[in-house]
């Protein structure tokens, strides 16, 4: 039987998706039918655009879904333009928040702008998704120093007694909308080597703390087999998401797991 050390998360990444607070709302709702109203281990998050969380919120008083934000700015109030804050965030009902996606890096993010979100989520006692991952797969296994690379820039300096807060979320860009995803073993492989890091800059116990998530091409079909052969603690969903039945689908095989494992 498989093992499973942390609770499931489920993570929607709406992207800039749909185009309509009303589409949102429907989809929202869609969503909030899916997961239905059984008590579950699994937590669910949905990451909306900015401009429909306020709404999203009123439709899930009780946060059984989660609000996610899809990025952060450090500074929490002033003069930039464009920027969105952590108290601004938190006041409609934000619990996590989206860090480094690949999109925002290749629009520009650097390691230094995702380390300083990181430090300001963790001073706002959110939770951070912080995403690695490595643009292609070459055959000397460079992508591991990628990801390497990235996640310790991005998680130096976290405190010890904030680990809960920080999830870890694998997403080869390769990956992302292509239809193709990580093998299960590959994604199992970089896990550990996730936690190996975590642990190197950490302690061991802070693996039991620190979950770690997929994204890439994640569907209902292949779900199953990257949570069990993968072993990870849940996924990031990006197209699957805006599909209500899909993305309900993969959060009750991820209960299904989580009843199952011990
Ligand atoms: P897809 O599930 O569409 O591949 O997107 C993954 C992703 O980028 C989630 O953040």
């Amino acid at each position: 039987m498989a093992t499973k050390s942390h609770t499931p998360l489920i993570v929607g990444n709406w992207k800039m998706n749909p185009a309509t607070l009303g589409k949102a709302r429907k989809l929202f709702l869609d969503v909030r039918k899916e997961v239905g109203r059984k008590k579950m281990e699994t937590q669910v998050a949905v990451a909306p655009p900015f401009p429909f969380l306020s709404e999203l919120q009123r439709l899930s008083p009780s946060q059984r879904i989660g609000l996610s934000a899809q990025d952060v700015y450090f500074e929490s109030i002033g003069a930039h333009t464009g920027e969105v804050s952590l108290p601004m965030l938190r006041s409609v009902g934000v619990s996590s928040v989206i860090v480094g996606h690949s999109e925002r890096r290749a629009a520009g993010e650097s390691d230094e702008e995702i380390y300083k979100d990181v430090q300001a989520i963790f001073k706002s006692s959110l939770t951070a998704i912080v995403c690695v991952g490595e643009q292609v797969r070459d055959q000397h296994g460079n992508y591991f120093s990628v990801v390497e690379a990235q996640l310790r820039s991005a998680v130096r300096d976290v405190p010890k007694t904030k680990l809960k807060q920080l999830v870890v979320a694998y997403e080869p860009v390769w990956a992302i909308g292509t239809g193709d995803h990580a093998t299960p073993e590959d994604v199992q492989e970089m896990k550990l080597f996730i936690q190996k890091i975590i642990a190197d800059v950490f302690d061991r116990s802070a693996i039991k703390k620190v979950r770690v998530l997929y994204g890439g091409s994640v569907k209902a079909k292949n779900a199953q087999e990257l949570l069990t052969v993968g072993t990870v603690d849940g996924f990031l969903i990006g197209g699957a998401s805006l599909k209500a039945k899909e993305f309900g689908k993969i959060v009750h095989t991820a209960e299904a797991y989580a009843k199952t494992s011990v």
